[in-house]
């Protein structure tokens, strides 16, 4: 199977955003778009991921989407199961209620939140164990790149989860590159740059998992309608994992099409 007959995925990361009217207009709007204009299943595959009060809800408005528009966790527990741990919602009880996607790894989670190896390991075990979907974030920071380590620090944190994942499982990963420099900034990886990566993430795979060339490995990092196209036309790049761009519902859609239109 070549890599260009992966489907793509464009999934919406909201952060820490927005209220709940704006929320819901988003994905009102977002769904007559779909209306409008659709998108077909199985040339992209779509997620949101709101914060975690509204996971429920943006499931239940979805489900009139028309179409599949996976709801994704941004987060889970490091622990397992249930029990005594005052704030933490686990991968059983997402699960439990549903939700079968979820961030692991972002970089905001891994600096500010200090999340290391072995916190996103446990994550990850649980989510897979759990049966969920894991998208997996790597990427390096500007300092790294300047000094000439990107692409030892990004493969080291994809071979950092394989001690977790089993055989069967890989195929249960998406990972999503987003250098640290490029989120929010506005400052796009060219698109040569971010399929070199790619294609190398892609060869670290090949080494740890039978599934290297059917997994879809998504850019993030200032993604837009404006340079979408460019991106989508990368043949190891499979998608992309949107921020700021996914609260404009329109901008979202457009990126979605980007996508769609490899296919
Ligand atoms: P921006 O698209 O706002 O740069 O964010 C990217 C990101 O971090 C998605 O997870």
């Amino acid at each position: 199977m070549s890599v260009s007959t992966i489907t793509p995925w464009v999934v919406g990361n909201w952060k820490m955003n927005p209220v709940q009217a704006d929320a819901l207009k988003l994905i009102s709007d977002f769904k007559k778009l779909l209306e409008r204009a659709p998108i077909a299943e199985e040339k992209c595959i779509l997620g949101v991921a709101p914060i975690s009060i509204a996971l429920l809800q943006t499931q239940a408005e979805l489900k009139t989407a028309g179409r599949a528009v996976h709801t994704v966790a941004q987060d889970l527990s490091r622990i397992s199961a249930t029990g005594a741990y005052t704030g933490e919602v686990s991968a059983e009880l997402l699960a439990d209620y549903g939700i079968q996607y979820v961030l692991v790894g972002h970089s905001e989670r891994r600096e500010i939140f200090a999340e290391n190896a072995a916190i996103l390991n446990a994550k990850i075990q649980n989510a897979l164990n759990a049966g969920l979907t894991v998208i997996y974030c790597v990427g390096e920071s500007l300092e790294q790149r300047e000094a000439g380590q990107a692409e030892a620090v990004v493969l080291q944190q994809v071979c950092d989860i394989a001690a977790v994942v089993a055989a069967e499982q890989w195929q249960n990963i998406v990972i999503a590159y987003e250098p640290i420099w490029a989120i929010g900034t506005g400052k796009t990886a060219s698109p040569d740059d971010a399929q070199t990566m790619h294609a190398q993430i892609r060869q670290g795979l090949k080494q740890i998992t039978g599934y290297a060339e059917t997994m879809a490995i998504l850019y993030g990092g200032s993604v837009k309608p404006e340079n979408a196209v460019e991106l989508a036309a990368c043949p190891d790049i499979n998608g992309a994992l949107v921020g700021g761009a996914s609260l404009n519902a329109e901008s979202f859609h457009q990126i979605a099409q980007a996508f769609a239109n490899t296919q």
